[in-house]
């Protein structure tokens, strides 16, 4: 029993709910560990909730204690890209102490493996496309650093890991049970349905003069089950490989702004407004994965279309109005 039980951080939040029904699903208990200051209560769904705060090792070593997890998923983090840059103190806090946590927690109670959520934000703005793992690292941001410096903690505790840097997480779970619900909403997805659904402001498009075909940024959107496929995955690969490994997460193709919203216009069949303003400092034309390495090693592939993940994230803006 005790064996089949995960440690969750983050697991009322976006990602780690998915996760936390995923694992259900395969038989395991999620026990989320979660503070609740960006996630909700009611996504808490297919285990037990304790609320503590990431960076509190001794908390999460009484969990560990009880619970004797096999392995602790890690999704607790701050992710507001321009917060991080008016509150980098805090970030590096959470995200880098957090994890500093988790680790002390895990050595004193002999949880040997992790799996943390990366991002795409620690590779240089200058790498060309399709990204791979080896590509130069330099993040442009508060958030990025202090992702990059949890996965230089992880590099050096000599604990089983596994680090998948995700590129745009998109979509929810087609049976609407969790999705995407992020106070301030900053992702495109969710602001262009929000648009559409009359419950959001009017989508600002930010440039459309990039050096891309049709002139707005282009992004890998890759759907938040596939991501929670690949923490499954993960979790396996774990059970027979030491050290660390790092995976992208990304489906390998890219879609613009305006194909974005265009999908949402077929999708929703509802008209959605645009204003077109300026570019935002940092933000590069184009940013799409090369996730070969994991499906060569976990034997995982991102399966739903960026229309699959427009159709479920509808689907749930419509039953949740979040
Ligand atoms: N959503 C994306 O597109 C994306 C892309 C790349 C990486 N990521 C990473 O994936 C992870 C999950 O992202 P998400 O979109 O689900 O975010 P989210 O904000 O929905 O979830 C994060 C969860 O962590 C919790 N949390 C934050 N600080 C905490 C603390 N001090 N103590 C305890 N819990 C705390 C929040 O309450 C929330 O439930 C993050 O680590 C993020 O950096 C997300």
């Amino acid at each position: 029993m005790a064996e089949k039980t995960i440690l969750v951080t983050g697991g009322a939040g976006y990602v780690g709910s998915h996760v936390c029904k995923a694992l259900a699903r395969a038989g395991f208990t999620p026990v989320t560990y979660d503070n609740l200051i960006r996630g909700h209560r009611a996504l808490v769904k297919w285990g037990p909730l304790v609320i503590g705060d990431v960076c509190d090792a001794n908390g999460l070593a009484e969990v560990m204690a009880q619970h004797r997890p096999a392995a602790v998923m890690h999704f607790a983090a701050l992710t507001v890209v321009g917060e991080s840059v008016l509150y980098p103190e805090g970030y590096l806090r959470t995200n880098v102490g957090g994890t500093a946590a988790v680790l002390t927690a895990m050595r004193k109670q002999n949880v040997s493996r992790i799996i943390v959520s990366g991002t795409a934000a620690v590779y240089s703005t200058l790498a060309p496309s399709p990204i791979t793992e080896d590509a130069p690292i330099a993040p442009a941001n508060p958030y990025g650093d202090s992702k990059l410096a949890m996965e230089k903690l992880l590099g050096e505790s000599g604990f089983g890991h596994v680090i998948l840097r995700y590129f745009n997480a998109a979509g929810a779970d087609p049976e609407t049970e969790t999705g995407e619900w992020h106070e301030p909403e900053t992702h495109l997805v969710p602001n262009v349905l929000r648009a559409a659904a009359g419950i959001g402001p009017t989508l600002k498009m930010f440039g459309d003069d990039y050096p891309t075909p049709d002139g707005t940024c282009v992004r890998d959107y890759i759907h938040v089950n596939d991501i929670a496929a690949a923490h499954l995955l993960a979790l396996k690969h774990l059970e027979s490989q030491t050290g660390g490994h790092i995976f992208n997460l990304g489906t390998g193709t890219g879609h613009s702004v305006r194909e974005v919203i265009d999908t949402a216009r077929r999708v929703t069949g509802k008209p959605i407004p645009v204003t077109v303003e300026p570019r935002r400092p940092g933000d590069v034309p184009v940013l799409v994965a090369d996730p070969a390495r994991a499906m060569k090693a976990l034997g995982w592939e991102a399966r739903a279309s960026l229309e699959q993940q427009v159709t479920d994230a509808w689907r749930w803006v419509q039953k949740s109005q979040v």
